[in-house]
């Protein structure tokens, strides 16, 4: 079922990835504590002396306050803690790194000028769905290129599709490959009927669901865009190649409760589909152990059901089935991923809100448990 038996890492620990790998991509769908355990993992490798950097998509700003500091922008700040290694944040804004991109690979200042009026760019870079997948893998080029890091933590976007992020490169190169580009940014528009009645037709139907308007916007886009597609190809293929190599690690983060459970299967199976292997998963917030038994809690709670201390058995009841109920899903959940290590961090008594409960995440992260 684990998709690539061959990759010497599969049975690496978590502070073996953290130790050794270049890329880590935290996946998993919103609210099981995505943010936390990237923010976390760059922290654990700076704990190893490593320059770390975290990418986080984490528009309420939650993270920033739990780094202390006001704002994190589209570029790394430094955190300040006692770590040997370094902690660089930031938080991606999609619209500032699509701006960078183009200015990158323009052909000249005319060509950038030209883009950033056009109407179809500024829906393009900040409202499409995918382009927050796309530029989040933009920065994870550039920050790994930069060579100023040793290890990136990429905190991919929330999405129910567990492959935008690994697809979004892929849709590009495939768009600049396509036809209907190609003939979209021919310099003569009125080719378009005569030499592809498809494509013409293609653009008509667009026209009226869209608006003629919105259509000449996208063809004149697409003709700013010429020259441009070598460099944006090259691109997403190193991308690629980065996310595909041993230098990269898959971490899926989950929760153990029943209603979060089953998505993370999903998302598994979508990654395995896609030869996709995860290296890691995180288990965030499992209960603590408790020694009573669950038949011991049952008899507790029977003996104390009418007293005062009725409520406070029930809730010992509830605790212990519900860890033990957790423990059976993360088995099942391990099923479809044997190679994989299993790291869990417990559900910690507030919010993660400063650096040094980020810090002990991180050492219980890097704790070798295998
Ligand atoms: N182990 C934990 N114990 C307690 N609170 C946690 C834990 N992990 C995350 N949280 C809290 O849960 C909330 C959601 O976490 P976050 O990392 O933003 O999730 P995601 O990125 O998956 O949406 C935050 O307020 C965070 O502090
Ligand atoms: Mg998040």
């Amino acid at each position: 079922m684990n998709s690539n038996p061959t990759s010497s890492t599969a049975a690496d620990s978590y502070a073996d990835l953290v130790a050794r790998k270049r890329v880590i991509v935290a996946c998993g769908t919103g609210g099981v504590g995505k943010t936390t355990m990237a923010a976390a993992t760059a922290v654990a490798a700076a704990q190893s002396g490593r320059r770390a950097v975290v990418v986080t998509i984490d528009p309420a700003k939650r993270l920033a306050d739990a780094l202390g500091i006001d704002r994190l922008g589209n570029t790394p700040t430094e955190i300040d803690g006692a770590w040997p290694g370094t902690v660089g944040a930031m938080m991606l804004d999609t619209k500032s790194t699509f701006d960078d991109v183009v200015t990158r690979h323009a052909t000249s200042s005319e060509q950038t000028e030209h883009i950033f009026n056009n109407r179809f760019y500024v829906n393009v870079s900040t409202e499409l769905p995918g382009t927050q997948d796309y530029m989040a893998v933009e920065k994870l080029n550039e920050l790994h290129f930069s060579g100023e890091w040793d290890l990136v933590v990429v905190d991919t976007p929330p999405t129910r599709d567990a492959l935008a992020f690994f697809e979004a490169p892929k849709l590009l190169t495939r768009l600049l490959d396509n036809t209907i580009y190609k003939l979209l940014i021919s310099p003569h528009p009125g080719v378009l009927r005569a030499v592809n009645r498809a494509a013409g037709g293609v653009v008509r139907r667009l026209s009226r669901v869209v608006g003629a308007e919105v259509v000449d916007d996208a063809i004149e886009f697409f003709q700013a865009f010429q020259g441009m597609e070598e460099g944006f190809k090259q691109r997403a293929d190193e991308t690629l190649a980065l996310l595909a190599s041993d230098e990269t690690a898959f971490v899926l983060v989950a929760s153990p409760r029943n209603d979060t459970i089953s998505e993370a299967l999903y998302f598994l199976k979508r990654l395995a589909d896609a030869n996709l292997s995860v290296h890691a998963v995180v288990i965030n917030r499992i209960l603590a152990a408790m020694s009573t038994s669950a038949e011991e809690a049952a008899q507790l709670h029977a003996r104390l059901d009418q007293g005062p201390l009725a409520g406070a058995a029930q809730a010992l009841l509830d605790h212990v089935n519900t860890a033990a109920g957790d423990g059976d899903r993360i088995a099942q959940l391990m099923a479809y991923v044997p190679d994989a290590t299993l790291t869990t961090v417990p559900l910690m008594p507030s919010d993660v809100h400063d650096i040094p409960m980020l810090s002990r995440i991180a050492e219980l992260l890097a704790q070798d448990a295998r």
